[in-house]
């Protein structure tokens, strides 16, 4: 059901000193940073011949990631995001087998203007898992 590795994200608290490092240290192409206040993270995205790497940073006073950083004082793989033909499909999929959606439950337009959805990590290895419709 899953398809291509969509991107891997990474929460950082200082966003400026974690593209240098991408761009700078690593050779990566780093996007210019982009706010999603709707998302409360300020993103920019590493652009790698295979897949991306998104670096967010929190923005605003309740930034979903906010709590994560206090947990990982360094930053952290945050979530992984998969591709699926049918979000719909893929939701109810799911939930015949008892993984647990979070939130709604409903579908909510992504970081790129897509349909996603987020599994419970204590459902998938520990992992914050991110479905977007391809
Ligand atoms: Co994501």
């Amino acid at each position: 059901m899953i398809g291509r590795l969509n991107h891997v994200a990474i929460a950082v608290k200082d966003l400026a000193a974690s593209t240098a490092l991408y761009r700078d240290t690593l050779g990566a192409r780093v996007s210019q940073p982009l706010p999603q206040p709707e998302h409360g993270v300020t993103v920019v995205f590493v652009e790698l011949p295979n897949t991306k790497i998104e670096l967010l940073e929190p923005l605003g006073a309740d930034s979903p990631i906010a709590k994560f950083l206090e947990r990982n004082a360094d930053g952290g793989i945050h979530h992984i995001c998969y591709e699926v033909d049918d979000i719909l499909a893929a939701r109810e999929r799911l939930k015949a087998q008892g993984a647990r959606v979070l939130g709604s439950g409903e579908p909510r337009i992504g970081a790129h203007g897509k349909p996603v959805l987020f599994l419970h990590p204590k459902d998938f290895c520990g992992t914050l898992v991110e479905l977007e419709q391809a």
